[in-house]
Parts: structure tokens; C-alpha cells; sequence
């Protein structure tokens, strides 16, 4: 896959919200009035997301979310999902109206597929529950860009009013009739066919590529919800013989990343080596300590400069990427970096910890 981030241009712009519909009870879905001058810096591609940035309570928050509207379509729509303790999320659904002004940063992201021209591709999504959102972008996409690609869709919600984007669903379904074959799994409903009940988990995937997919035939698979879902799924069909790069995956939440916080406190305790840190951004150089094997670069780094783009903090949006110029880092997780930008020296700051007296990082390329 090409490299198709620019770090130049990670910085907020105040736009305007267009509007904000209601899509299931506890979804919202958010269009953004992009402004005309604007328009080219926020082109996207199928599968990037938003960061947006907004002052709640007193503090900042910074959330991404994926672009469920297709590129081209001069619309920059995100939904999003209400979650338990979610603050920004809670905000949307609950507060945020149409006129309202956020801070949104430019797409961004690597889940995007070159367009396949040479044939007639046939794509496969697994999603769940909000991971549908980038998904439901790459088959509108693919279906309106490629005449005779097939998009196969297995898309697991808990109840038949939580299906998120459903109306657009159905009207691609309506749409694209021999091309879009869309299958619901429902798991806190049941329905007569047994094999629409419960999560996707191995039986279904047993099931699917028995009775559904041929699973040589697939050029690209599209994962995205929850990380044991996508895991499960990626080693199924690695297992099966479907080689890495036919998968492409985009987590939503990094519990590994959560879990190696603790790691590296411990590490920080026993540790009292330095690291002198460069950092360069916007075209200036600023300098700062920190302990080796400790926190992030990004954390640190934001201590002197809080412009420093970042959203996740979980090794998934890669909005935090910058070059490593000098010096060595290790990142405790990535899922965001392709195989490229990492032998071009690209890392996410957000993971990175240094190994090395000293390192410099460059946000500008
Ligand atoms: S802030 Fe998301 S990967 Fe670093």
C-alpha cells in the first residue's frame, strides 16, 4: 500500500457541523460543512477517519472516527456510537447540533486499498457494531468505482434497531442487487435460521467458508471491530492459506496498549537512564529529557509542546506518526504502521519508548 499520510498536514481547522441525525438510538450521525476552500486538504479515501477535538468539561478531548461517506461524494459524514463513560461520544449524541463548531483534523489513516482495475475484485468485510462505519465507505466505494466488483458483507449487531447505517445498507443492497451481498447476524435477538444468531465466531467462519466464499477467489478482506473478533478472524484465514497482505484489519480499541501502560510504569521505577530528545514540528526544534524506557515520546513531548497531533494514544490511528532521524526506539504496539513506513523510519510516537542517549523525531515528514 502506498504511503499516504502527511504529518505537515495533522493540524486542526474549526468546521462547521452540517447536521446531526439520529441512526439508531444510541448513534449519531455527524456531517460536516467543509468549507470550499477546504475541500481538497480533507479529500479522503475509503477507510481513513476524522480526529475531531473539542473542550468538554473543562478539558480536551480527542477522538477519531471513521468516514462512513464515500470519497468523491461531497460528504464528510461520521456516526458515532454512544458508549458507557464515552465523553465525547456522550457529547455528540446527547449535545452537539447542527451549527455547532468542532476542531477536525484532516484524514488520515491506513485502511485504503489501491483501486483494483485489472478484473473484477471481490472483497469480503467482517464488522461489528460500529465497525462498520470505514467499511460501509470501501464498499460504496468499490462498488461504484470498480463496474464489476462484488462486495460480501458479514456484519454482526446486537439487536435488529442497533444495525448502524442499516437505511444506507439496505439502499446499496437495493442498489447494487448481483453485486453487495450483505449478511446480518443479530446476537441479543433471535431469528428462525440458527445461522444468523450470535457473534461471528469459528462456527460461522467454519460455516461461511464452506458454504459462502471461496476463500482463494477473495482478493481483499476488511476487518474491523472489536480485537478479539478481528484477531480470530485473521487467524483463521491465515491458517487457511490467505496470505497478509489480502488482510486488512482496523481495530477500534487496543487493550494491548492499555495493558502495556502498567509494563512500562514498572520499567520506569527501575530505570534512571535518560534519553535527550529532538523533536522537530512546524518547522522549529525543541529539546527536552526524559527517562529511558518510560513513557512515551509522545507524552513526553507533549509536556513542551501540547500542538503535537496524536488521538488514540493506542498504537491504531497512526495521527501520532513521525520519523525517527536518529537514535532507537521500541514500540510496544503497532497497528497502524504499514510495512513501508516502518522500513522508512516512520514510528508512532504515542508507543515509542527510547533505547538510545539520544533520538530525534521528525513530525514534519
Ligand atoms: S495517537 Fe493513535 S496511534 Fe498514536
Amino acid at each position: 500500500m502506498a504511503v499516504t499520510i502527511s504529518n505537515l498536514a495533522q493540524h486542526f481547522t474549526p468546521i462547521a457541523v452540517r447536521s446531526v441525525e439520529k441512526t439508531t438510538e444510541d448513534c449519531v450521525l455527524v456531517s460536516f460543512d467543509v468549507p470550499d476552500e477546504k475541500k481538497q486538504d480533507f479529500r479522503f479515501s475509503a477507510g481513513q477517519h476524522l480526529t475531531l477535538r473539542r473542550e468538554i468539561g473543562g478539558e480536551e478531548v480527542r477522538r477519531s472516527y471513521s468516514i462512513c461517506s464515500a470519497p468523491g461524494s461531497g460528504n464528510w459524514q461520521v456516526a458515532i456510537k454512544q458508549i458507557p463513560e464515552g465523553v465525547f461520544s456522550r457529547f455528540a449524541n446527547q449535545e452537539l447540533r447542527s451549527g455547532d463548531v468542532l476542531d477536525v483534523m484532516q484524514p488520515h489513516g491506513n485502511f485504503t486499498l489501491e483501486p483494483c482495475t485489472e478484473k473484477a475484485a471481490v472483497y469480503v468485510g467482517f464488522a461489528a457494531g460500529s465497525g462498520i462505519t470505514p467499511l460501509i465507505s470501501h464498499i460504496q466505494d468499490k462498488l461504484e468505482q470498480e463496474p464489476s466488483a462484488h462486495f460480501v458483507l458479514f456484519y454482526a449487531s446486537q439487536t435488529a434497531s442497533s444495525i448502524i447505517l442499516k437505511e444506507e445498507l439496505e439502499g446499496l443492497k437495493n442498489r447494487y442487487l448481483s453485486r453487495f451481498e450483505p449478511y446480518f447476524f443479530l446476537t441479543r435477538e433471535e431469528r428462525d435460521i440458527e445461522f444468523y444468531n450470535g457473534r461471528i465466531d469459528l462456527e460461522k467462519l467454519e460455516h461461511i467458508s464452506k458454504y459462502i466464499l471461496d476463500l482463494p477467489s477473495v482478493d481483499h478482506f476488511l476487518l474491523c471491530g472489536p480485537e478479539d473478533m478481528i484477531f480470530m478472524i485473521r487467524d483463521f484465514l491465515q491458517v487457511r492459506g490467505v496470505e497478509e497482505k489480502r488482510i486488512h484489519f482496523e481495530l477500534f480499541v487496543s487493550n494491548a496498549a492499555l495493558q502495556n501502560k502498567t509494563k512500562v510504569r514498572r520499567v520506569e521505577a527501575e530505570s534512571g537512564v535518560g534519553t535527550e530528545v529532538t523533536v522537530r514540528e512546524g518547522g522549529k526544534n525543541f529539546r527536552f529529557r526524559m527517562g529511558r524506557n518510560s513513557e512515551s515520546v509522545l507524552e513526553a513531548a507533549l509536556r513542551y509542546n501540547s500542538g503535537l497531533p496524536f488521538a488514540c494514544k493506542g498504537g491504531v490511528c497512526c495521527t501520532c506518526r513521525a520519523k525517527l532521524i536518529e537514535g532507537k526506539v521500541e514500540m510496544h504496539v503497532n497497528y497502524a504502521l504499514e510495512k513501508e513506513e516502518l522500513e522508512a523510519g516512520y514510528i508512532l510516537t504515542c508507543q515509542a519508548v527510547p533505547l538510545t542517549e539520544t533520538i530525534t523525531v521528525d513530525f514534519d515528514q
